[in-house]
């Protein structure tokens, strides 16, 4: 065993070994889907991406399992047995019409930390985890990070049996439909006790180390967000017929909703608020005839919890009053909410050190995205690496992140796992 301390030969992460990972997994998508990779939360396709996971760390020789929510975890032994595990991963699952990056970096830069690792035969008295998520990515059920809420315990079977997706498939019944149990979800939560610390590498889906030509980021807090499904419904009829005095139109209410939602966004008081209406649904949605009812999705996204939950407050009562003024009906149904975090101190640190011993440049930033880390940093102290994303662009086809650039942040996260092996070290062990 070759024991690697801080300070010593870094260990360099292989580009072309992490651009055949992530193109491996981008072969994994929904035929037939358009643009980009389609690998929704608890579908074959993502227990396919699993499998290729798990396939990787077992020919490694790491113990790897999947747990009763659908993560899979593989675990390196450390020296010491006594110790917590150290932790590092992301998702597997995208959104509709995704890149090939979102999650899965986070994941591939975990399977060439466990190779780097073995090949360099490195011995740690950590255990060190290796965690692919399960359906973090809410475009489906409407709840973001579901895997690491179950592990966190922040969601349970009543949450999986009352969530459901456009085809009104449960969440629940999506994970029977791929052998999970979702009663039994509570087998899957993580005890503080078995847990040190966890990293997770993952895109910065925004513009910031770009456009700084910055390779890594170091998150500080990552947004909340609150999200909400408004129902408007007026009357349905013939769009000739009609005169334009005579209608309830839940379309042109929706549009109203949708224009008040930016305004409310860009206003004084919520500089760094965002509210997006991603989806809105019109029905009977014929061209021929006026909209009798429209849903609209809007999410709500801040770094201040109260004014996340207050700006939702505002914008439900101001669209309630507009819907009656066009003599529509107005209803919302709270689809799911997560609170901000700030990420602790501690492992940030531990991050930035890792970058200056290893020469690479950073800068500390929030992250207006979700992730894994914000429900697990419940359980275990957490901490966030960002690598960065061209034109800021994420959710898209045209998500891209350089091979050189992910093998820089891979080398920042196996060496700072490295770095927490030897910082928390109990001294009789150091
Ligand atoms: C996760 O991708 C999110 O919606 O922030
Ligand atoms: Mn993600
Ligand atoms: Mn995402």
């Amino acid at each position: 065993m070759n024991p690697v301390a801080t300070g010593t030969a870094p260990l360099v992460a292989d580009p072309a070994r992490l651009q055949d990972h992530i193109d491996a997994f981008a072969a994994l998508s929904e035929p037939d889907s358009g643009p980009g990779v389609t690998r929704l939360a608890y579908t074959a396709l993502e227990r396919q991406a699993h499998a290729v996971f798990t396939r990787w760390m077992t020919d490694l020789g790491l113990r790897v399992w999947t747990d009763a929510a659908g993560n899979t975890l593989a675990e390196r032994s450390g020296t010491n047995p006594d110790l917590p595990a150290l932790g590092a991963g992301s998702h597997l699952d995208s959104v509709p019409n995704a890149g090939a990056y979102d999650g899965i970096a986070g994941v591939v830069a975990a399977m060439e930390t466990a190779r780097l690792f073995a090949e360099a035969d490195i011995e740690h008295a950590f255990p060190i985890r290796f965690v692919a998520f399960a359906a973090e990515e809410g475009a489906r059920f409407g709840q973001a990070c579901t895997g690491s809420r179950i592990v966190a315990g922040l969601t349970g079977p009543d949450d999986l049996e009352s969530k459901s997706d456009a085809q009104g498939v449960t969440l629940a019944e999506a994970m029977r439909s791929v052998g999970f149990a979702p009663h039994e979800v509570a087998r899957a939560r993580w005890q503080s006790a078995d847990w040190a610390a966890f990293l997770e590498l993952h895109i910065e889906q925004g513009s910031v180390l770009e456009s700084t030509g910055t390779p890594v980021g170091i998150v500080d807090q990552i947004s909340g967000s609150t999200r909400i499904m408004i129902e408007i419904t007026g009357r349905a009829s013939h769009t000739g017929g009609t005169p334009m005095h005579l209608r309830a139109d839940s379309m042109t209410a929706a549009a109203e909703v949708v224009l008040l939602a930016e305004s409310l966004a860009n206003d004084t008081r919520h500089r760094g608020t965002r509210i997006s209406v991603g989806k809105m649904e019109a029905s009977p949605g014929s061209i021929t005839t006026i909209a009798g009812r429209t849903r609209l999705y809007v999410d709500v996204r801040d770094i201040d919890s109260d004014r996340q939950r207050l700006t939702v407050a505002e914008l439900v009562e101001r669209a309630k009053s507009l819907c009656e003024r066009r003599n529509v009906t107005f209803a919302a149904t709270a689809l799911a909410d997560a609170s901000p975090v700030i990420l602790p101190r501690r492992l940030r640190d531990t991050v930035a050190s890792t970058c200056t011993d290893l020469q690479i440049d950073y800068r500390v930033l929030p992250s207006g995205a979700s992730h894994d880390s914000q429900m697990i940093n419940h359980v275990v102290p957490t901490g966030l690496i960002f690598v960065p994303s061209r034109d800021g662009i994420s959710h898209s086809p045209v998500e891209w992140t350089s091979a050189d650039e992910l093998a820089t942040g891979t080398s920042v996260l196996a060496a700072g796992l490295l770095a927490l092996d030897q910082q928390m070290r109990p001294h009789a062990t150091a």
